[in-house]
């Protein structure tokens, strides 16, 4: 047994911590003011692999077009996915709407108070569904969001590889523990913005932590090694081609992806199909006759389980463009809809390319 492992963690850190969040805490987020359950889950599945900086913007226009989970649940999908568009992880919005639409149904409107109810809804996990009860109702519920693991295996020294058994079970218990009864609102913020801002992954300031002497990895220098990092399997490598057909008012022509896979829902470049040429696939597929044109150079993005390498293939558009369905849209440089990050990086990267 090592040393640490004959330590314990300590017993409670509300105290410190919630007097550290007085003073060092964010106080100042969209969704605390007005703090409503509607704004507070928006916001949670918002944050989710996103951090906060990101978010903000994307909120408040989310919360001018959609101010309500009515509005939400009535919209179209489109619009949703439009005002998504950017942030990544597009199941998250495809379950935002779909639990709005299940909550207006089943619960009249009204949003479940209980972690087990909210857990039944799309894209509510046991962490999401605590820090909306927690934040909107002011009810106990334990968190264990990334930030709030990182800060509690360092305090208790677990070495073990999240994801696993062995590192979950004994987190979500002291989770549980150190979850207060008083100021809940408040401790389930704090714990997250101490994590987001002094219990890096890199670099901790723990000399500015409020629960530093009680910390058992700072008293054993593990904080480098907790968490654990994942073993991660190589990620494999996907390449497409995507067309980048301009006609001769300089309109871009986009294709609205099918509503499941990646972007699902969301107006894209339009990828080709392997097993056609370009050209066959512009005439049959897009409606276009067409030059071929550069093949410019790559843009490679990272998705959790592959990495795909767009290659953007400008063609000139011959003749006049018959539009073939309501998947296929020309759209005016200047009024494009919200576009994948990554297609929006082809058209930046490339603008000089595109240029009439
Ligand atoms: N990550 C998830 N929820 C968050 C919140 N409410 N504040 C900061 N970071 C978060």
């Amino acid at each position: 047994m090592s040393a640490c492992e004959r330590d314990t963690p300590p017993a409670h850190i509300a105290g410190p911590l919630l007097r550290w969040f007085d003073d060092h805490g964010r106080h100042d987020l969209p969704w605390q003011h007005p703090r409503s359950a509607y704004r507070v889950w928006v916001a949670e599945i918002m944050l989710q692999q996103t951090q906060v900086v990101t978010v903000v913007d994307y909120f408040n226009a989310f919360m001018t077009r959609f101010p309500d989970i009515q509005t939400l649940a009535a919209a179209d999908n489109d619009a949703v996915m439009a005002h998504w568009a950017g942030l990544g992880y597009y199941a998250r919005a495809r379950n935002l709407h779909a639990a709005a639409k299940r909550v207006v149904a089943e619960h009249g409107g009204r949003f479940p108070t209980s972690v087990e109810q909210l857990m039944r809804l799309p894209g509510i996990g046991r962490s999401t569904a605590g820090a909306i009860v927690a934040q909107a109702f002011g009810i106990w519920a334990p968190i264990l969001d990334g930030n709030a693991k990182r800060v509690i295996a360092r305090l208790a020294a677990v070495t073990e590889t999240p994801g696993t058994a062995a590192f979950e079970k004994p987190l979500w218990r002291l989770a549980e523990r150190y979850t207060p009864n008083r100021r809940i609102t408040d401790y389930t913020q704090a714990i997250m913005d101490l994590g987001a801002t002094v219990c890096t992954r890199a670099r901790p300031q723990c000399t500015r932590c409020p629960l530093h002497k009680d910390c058992l990895a700072a008293r054993y220098d593990l904080q480098p090694r907790i968490p654990a990092p994942r073993k991660r399997k190589a990620r494999p490598q996907r390449e497409v081609t995507v067309i980048v057909a301009s006609d001769d008012q300089g309109r871009i022509l986009l294709e609205k992806r099918p509503p499941s896979g990646i972007w699902g829902g969301l107006w894209s470049l339009p990828e080709q199909e392997a097993d056609l040429s370009i050209v066959a696939f512009c005439r049959h597929r897009l409606g276009i006759e067409i030059e071929p044109g550069a093949r410019l150079s790559p843009i490679a993005h990272a998705f959790t389980h592959f990495e795909l390498l767009i290659h953007p293939q400008k063609v000139q558009v011959i003749g006049s463009a018959r539009i073939m369905d309501s998947s296929l849209q020309w759209y005016a440089r200047d009024r494009l809809p919200g576009l994948p990050a990554p297609m929006a990086r082809v058209l930046d990267t490339h603008q000089h390319a595109f240029a009439l």
